[in-house]
């Protein structure tokens, strides 16, 4: 089957978190980690089969979408879960949000590394504890994970890391080693290991995303591992998401903190979830060369026609790193917006002023028109 990645139904007037910060005016949205792409055909044909049931009650997880996970996990990454390890939620943030207050208590702090996508800095806050944040180490043009800076950092009151893997927003996929090295270091510190998997199926590079679930068990640290159809399927408002959280007690812990205050999944989530992980790998396929050419595209453009602004190669997502301190711009999102181009600022990240987000998960034309703008800007300055 052949899918349309050129195109994409206007959007405007949908309720598009994406679109509608710029409604009314000329901004090409390339913010949120939100695609500019219709869904998969088996996807959009499943929810129609699901509508047209017609009933929609309170809906717990079906066996059918229990068992998809399941063999996803086990055949795209290698590891064994259980029905009962699994925790069916509404979206990552709340995830993130409840771990903080579930194994941290006031006084004691979350560690994570930056810059990181804004969430990881702003639930510790949101539970009322501290954050210790350790910036990324770059070298030659990679970013790695500092641990002598993390050997540093870490204290008795550190209680929970949490790791984005792949890396948003600089695109990194580590190295098994590396996640090995850091669940060693959370045992030794006795941390629970968060490992954000959002972005594991939206590798770009011919490297090989490391699940933080293969350093869980007796030897390891407790280790909860959060995936979605969100990022890779494009289904962010269908709000589904599941956690594998192998320890009963780390488990109960979690779930004792989400008692009464998270709604279930709909019934839509579930659907779209399963459709996903069992008919969706060759649209999936397909969108990976797309972004692919994209992520070329921007790596390329920033280099011959951006001066003064650097950027990093993307392993996985479909978000490109800008540095633009060297333009000397008072506020670089500002100015690219006042430009008709909507990019992250980095600042909600934890970078310095001058960073920015580029999200390319759209039609080429769309891209090459923010890049065509962005470059048009760059000259008047
Ligand atoms: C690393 C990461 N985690 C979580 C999310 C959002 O997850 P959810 O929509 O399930 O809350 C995003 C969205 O961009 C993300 O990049």
């Amino acid at each position: 089957m052949t899918y349309d990645f050129t195109t994409c139904p206007d959007r405007r007037g949908t309720g598009s978190l994406k679109w509608e910060r710029y409604r009314g005016r000329d901004v090409l949205p390339m913010w949120v980690a939100d695609m500019d792409f219709v869904s998969a055909p088996e996807i959009i044909a499943a929810l129609q089969e699901r509508s047209a049931h017609g009933v929609f009650g309170y809906t717990v997880p079906p066996r059918s979408t229990i068992e998809a996970a399941i063999e996803y996990l086990q055949t795209r990454h290698g590891v064994t879960a259980s029905a009962e390890q699994l925790v069916w939620f509404p979206g990552l943030v709340p995830a993130l949000n409840v771990a903080a207050r579930a194994f941290v208590q006031p006084g004691e702090q979350v560690l994570t590394c930056t810059p990181v996508y804004p969430p990881f800095l702003s639930a510790p806050e949101h539970g009322g504890v501290d954050l210790c944040k350790v910036d990324l180490a770059e070298k030659d043009g990679a970013w790695d994970i500092d641990f002598d800076a993390l050997e540093a950092a870490v204290t008795p009151k550190t209680k929970l890391f949490i790791l984005c893997n792949p890396h948003n927003p600089v695109g990194r996929v580590f190295p098994e080693a590396t996640i090995a090295r850091l669940a060693d270091f959370c045992r030794r510190h006795r941390l629970v290991l968060i490992s954000d998997e959002i972005h594991c199926d939206l590798v770009l590079d011919d490297v090989r995303h490391t699940s933080g679930l293969k350093f869980a068990g007796p030897d390891g640290p407790p280790v909860i591992a959060m995936f979605a159809p969100s990022k890779t399927f494009n289904l962010a408002g269908l709000a589904c998401a599941f956690l594998v959280i192998p320890d009963a007690a780390t488990r109960r812990t979690f779930q004792r903190a989400a008692r009464g205050l998270i709604t279930e999944v709909n019934a839509f989530g579930y659907t779209g979830c399963e459709a996903a992980l069992r008919h969706g790998w060759p649209w999936r396929d397909a969108l990976l060369e797309v972004l692919r050419s994209n992520r070329d595209q921007v790596e390329n453009f920033v280099a011959a026609s951006f001066p003064g602004i650097r950027t990093w190669h993307v392993e996985a997502t479909y978000l490109a790193w800008l540095d633009a301190r060297e333009v000397g711009l008072a506020n670089a999102a500002n100015f690219f917006e006042d430009h008709g181009v909507g990019l992250s600022d980095g600042i909600p990240f934890g970078a310095p002023a001058g960073f920015l987000r580029l999200n390319f998960g759209c039609p080429r034309t769309q891209l090459d028109e923010a890049l065509q703008r962005m470059a048009r800007a760059l000259s008047a300055a």
